[in-house]
């Protein structure tokens, strides 16, 4: 049946999806070998699999498959709440809303504070599974560009003007970007907290990477410069410092705003999954977080920097990259002669000799940055990185050949 003859609901044509997600299915699909710089997982050696099999054999009673508190449940509210208070960003519980990760924080947000025809700013790059969250609830997106030092705060001004209308919700990845894997400069995030105070706009900040900081100084977060700011919406994941399956994030809110955001979810899903609730609740509990967070810090650090001497190694002066000081990625951008070369058509060749990115322009809602590729670099050993890289290499001089030869 075509859909086009269904009754849709207008805002169906802003489903848009996907293509990160999409690239772990067209992944599973693949028969041969492929190095997976794609999507932002963490290692699966990273993920603590032992300790969670043996926490879920041992914690769960008959109240852990019941329906659990839409807030989220007692036992992770608590504990999260006295872990937070060891960190830059401690967090009372009149803040916090569990989530199924930061996608549903996300949504929450949008849901909240989006009506259909809203402007909504982004970075640009995005993680698009941000902005397609805006856009389903009728966004219209204002494209701001970033340089080193994250989203160039001071062009917002003029591109609102020009947009005719301020925008309701900024959304912005302060630590670690993802694509681009830069942080937002503590000038810049004041300067855009001033902004938000004149525009009356919610700052949706998504910082799953804050606590993977392996290099640099840490610059705090927003709630460091402007505590209890109620403008800022921040949303969190254990996705990233735990596993990503379990679907387990939660949201740190102005304590006004927290009703609003059970009714939202309770109109979503109820409560987040129980069972996995438990888990990261007892893994904290058990006092394991700081040395699995200073494990993962050490080993990003050396992937990252396995992944920075292959490109060198391999692709030189054909590429430039970003030089993130925490979080996954490697916004690498091709360079001379190499820029003729289409990202989108550049990973059909890479999957093909089994090597697997997210190409730029699937990372940008008006689709820019064909000359630009994200590469994760967290998911793969060093010894796979150079395997992979060398792939990349292999695909980018098929690709360069075939842009010639068409000339
Ligand atoms: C910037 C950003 N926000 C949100 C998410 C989604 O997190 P989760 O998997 O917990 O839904 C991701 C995951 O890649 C991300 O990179």
């Amino acid at each position: 049946m075509n859909t086009q003859t269904l009754p849709l609901a207008r805002r169906a044509d802003q489903l848009v999806g996907s293509i990160i997600d999409s690239s772990t299915s067209l992944l599973a699909q693949q028969k041969h070998d492929i190095v997976r710089f794609a999507m932002g997982a963490p290692a699966n050696e990273a993920v603590p699999t032992d300790v969670f099999r043996e926490i879920a054999g041992s914690i769960f009673d008959s109240e852990s498959f019941t329906y659990g508190a839409s807030e989220g449940e007692p036992r992770l509210l608590n504990q999260l709440v006295d872990y937070l208070a060891t960190t830059a960003e401690p967090t009372p519980a009149e803040r916090i809303t569990i989530t199924a990760g930061g996608m549903q924080g996300l949504d929450l947000a949008c849901k909240i504070f989006v009506d259909p025809g809203d402007l909504v700013a982004i970075e640009s790059p995005t993680y698009t599974n941000g902005s397609a969250t805006a856009l389903s609830y009728g966004a219209e997106l204002l494209e701001v560009p970033m340089d080193e030092d994250g989203m160039v705060v001071e062009a917002l001004p003029d591109l609102v003007n020009e947009a005719g209308r301020t925008p309701k919700a900024i959304y912005v990845i302060p630590n670690f970007q993802n694509p681009s894997g830069t942080t937002l400069s503590v000038a810049r995030r004041k300067r855009l907290l001033e902004l938000a105070h004149e525009w009356n706009s919610v700052i949706i900040d998504d910082d799953p990477y804050g606590l993977l900081r392996f290099a640099g100084e840490d610059v705090g977060g927003f709630h460091s410069i402007s505590p209890e700011d109620p403008l800022l919406f921040s949303v969190r994941t254990f996705s990233k410092i735990l596993a990503p399956g379990l679907r387990v994030g939660w949201v740190n809110t102005d304590p006004s705003l927290r009703p609003l955001v059970i009714s939202a979810k309770q109109a979503m899903d109820t409560c987040t999954n129980v069972p996995n609730q438990h888990i990261v609740a007892e893994f904290i509990r058990r006092g394991g977080l700081d040395e699995h967070l200073t494990g993962l810090r050490t080993e990003y650090l050396k992937r990252k920097q396995a992944m920075q001497a292959s490109l060198d190694r391999h692709l030189g002066d054909r590429i430039r990259s970003t030089d993130p000081e925490g979080g996954f990625f490697l916004w690498v951008t091709l360079q001379g002669e190499d820029a003729q070369i289409s990202a989108q058509s550049l990973f059909e060749t890479g999957l093909a000799e089994g090597v697997a990115f997210i190409p730029g322009p699937a990372l940008s809602p008006s689709g820019k940055f064909d000359d630009a590729l994200r590469l994760c670099f967290a998911s793969s050993s060093p010894e796979r990185i150079e395997e992979g890289v060398q792939r990349l290499a292999n695909a980018m001089d098929k690709e360069l050949a075939a842009v010639q030869g068409a000339r």
